[in-house]
């Protein structure tokens, strides 16, 4: 990597090394992949229980507001994935609050990540708020 970096033209270089950073740290944004297919699975069956009879079970109708949507982006796309988590969890599902482990939330967003289209990674979507903190919630264009 290193050493092909160096022989490229300043420009090209340049290019390398964000390449470079963006493939070794984590996801800066929802957009990079930031949950996994595995994670989705659980997150379905946990919503299905939980969350589908307010939210419906496209996320998109229901009693409750859409999880999924333009109406759903335009809401959070200036948040980062951390606040959509701690909402979630502070106050749903309505009927019994943080009822769920952080886990269970984690998997959750997930799928409310995948339903607004963010495509899926490598990894899972960690259950720990500070890092999903660092992930900003941006819609794709
Ligand atoms: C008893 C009905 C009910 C259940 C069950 C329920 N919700 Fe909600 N939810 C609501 C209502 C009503 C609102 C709108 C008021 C609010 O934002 O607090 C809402 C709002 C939300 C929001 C904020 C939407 C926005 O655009 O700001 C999220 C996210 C959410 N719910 C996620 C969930 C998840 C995840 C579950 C399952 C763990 C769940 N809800 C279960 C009724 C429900």
């Amino acid at each position: 990597m290193t050493a092909t970096c160096t022989r490229v033209a300043l420009g090209a270089a340049l290019a390398c090394a964000l390449t470079f950073t963006a493939q070794a740290a984590e996801p800066r944004g929802a957009k990079d992949g930031a949950y996994n297919a595995a994670q989705i699975k659980r997150g379905a069956a946990i919503y299905a229980t939980k969350c589908e009879t307010c939210h419906g079970p496209k996320l998109t109708a229901g009693e409750a507001p859409p999880l999924a949507g333009a109406e759903f982006m335009a809401n959070w796309s200036a948040y980062s994935v951390g606040d959509l988590f701690e909402k979630t969890r502070n106050t749903m599902p309505a009927n019994d609050p943080k009822s769920l482990s952080n886990q269970e939330y984690a998997d959750i967003i997930a799928l409310i990540l995948s339903a607004n289209k963010f495509p899926a990674g490598d990894a899972e979507l960690p259950a720990a708020p500070d890092r999903l903190k660092q992930i900003r919630f941006e819609a794709i264009r």
